[in-house]
């Protein structure tokens, strides 16, 4: 985590919070960054989705100038990342995937710490150090050294520091991988509040359904680009917001089932033979009921059947044609509507 709180500088661009055109950067021939276009409005939460290795925290360090662009460039409230560094650092809060804090001192103390450096008064950085941990619900632990925290509570904490003095611009790295759902929920209420509050926030996640919750918009990356933009909503109009899944049990009857799923659904499905799986879209879950009917008309046994919200790995798939490498594909999405 890197921040810097002085002198008050004000934003001087109202509008575009973030302002990338072009940013590119190589490690190698490794192009992790391949000329990435972004454009943050102020006041909202931009989310940025992508698998692993899609150039993620890359795109992000470069944006915070922690690293420097081998081509293209980024403005920060009007403010270039190269050329005006200094100035960008103090309109910016970054926390994400590293440890920013002393492992051999409590988490009230690492909190005074980084509140006295940043300029508040001993009381301030006490009273504001209490409140933070009291939010992260970090207060029973406060007192332990970190050395005994598990990674759960270092995030929180990470966030916490990074909260000490509220910046205009928020870049937030993976902010809930690895926590459990209600600390990541708590992150969520967090995230919401800061944006309520005046901040904007840049995150970034591997999970379609914490864009979907927090993000006004989207940009998706994969392998460096950016490969689609927009609202949580015409994101999800692109993909479809269900996807069926059913398996027969008889896979003779596969090819029976899937014209009665596409007959009745109107929709192409898709059918992997040997596993007796179909997959389809769904416009709308309800359609399940008359789907059912149909299948049992027809005379076809189910050995399972669900309903599920579009995983990332359909995302991807939809948008780039291939899935993701590593099985990113967010489980807890899945509801169940039936196991027969
Ligand atoms: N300092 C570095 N030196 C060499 N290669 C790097 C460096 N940092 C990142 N990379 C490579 O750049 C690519 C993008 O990495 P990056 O960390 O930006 O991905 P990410 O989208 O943040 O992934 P994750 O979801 O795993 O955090 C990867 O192939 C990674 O191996
Ligand atoms: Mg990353």
């Amino acid at each position: 985590m890197q921040y810097a709180y002085g002198k008050k500088i004000e934003p001087n661009n109202g509008d575009l919070a973030v302002e990338a055109r072009g940013l590119v950067k190589v490690f190698g021939d490794n192009r992790a960054v391949d000329g990435v276009d972004l454009n943050v409005k102020a006041g909202t939460i931009y989310g940025v989705l992508g698998p692993n290795g899609a150039g993620k925290t890359t795109a992000i360090r470069m944006l915070a100038t922690l690293l420097r662009p081998d081509a293209g460039s980024a403005r920060i409230f009007g403010h270039d990342v190269s050329k005006e560094a200094q100035i960008v650092r103090q309109l910016i809060g970054v926390t994400g995937q590293y440890a920013s804090v002393d492992e051999s001192l409590s988490a009230t103390e690492n909190l005074i710490i980084f509140s006295r450096l940043l300029g508040l008064g001993r009381t301030e950085a006490r009273r504001k150090s209490e409140d933070l941990l009291e939010e992260f619900g970090l207060t029973e632990a406060a007192k332990r050294p970190l050395k005994n925290f598990s990674g759960g509570m270092r995030r929180r904490l990470d966030l916490a520091a990074s909260l000490i003095a509220q910046p205009p611009l928020i870049f937030l790295d993976e902010p809930t991988t690895g926590l459990d759902p209600r600390t990541r929920a708590q992150m969520w209420d967090t995230i919401r509040r800061l944006v309520k509050t005046g901040s904007t926030v840049l995150l970034t996640t591997q999970y379609l359904d914490e864009a979907d919750q927090l993000a006004d918009r989207i940009a998706v990356i994969d392998r460096g680009r950016v490969v689609a933009e927009g609202t949580v909503d015409e994101l999800k109009a692109s993909v479809g917001t269900s996807s069926l899944h059913l398996k027969v049990k008889n896979t003779l009857a596969i090819e029976k089932a899937r014209k009665t799923v596409e007959q009745v659904l109107r929709v192409q499905a898709n059918v992997s033979a040997e596993a007796g799986k179909i997959t389809a879209p769904m416009e709308n879950a309800d359609r399940v009921t008359d789907l059912l009917i149909a299948l049992r008309d027809a005379g076809i046994q189910l050995s399972e059947i669900s309903v599920q919200k579009p995983t990332l790995d359909e995302v991807f798939l939809t948008i780039t044609g291939h899935g993701v490498k590593e099985d990113a594909s967010d489980e807890s999405n899945k509801v169940e509507v039936a196991s027969l």
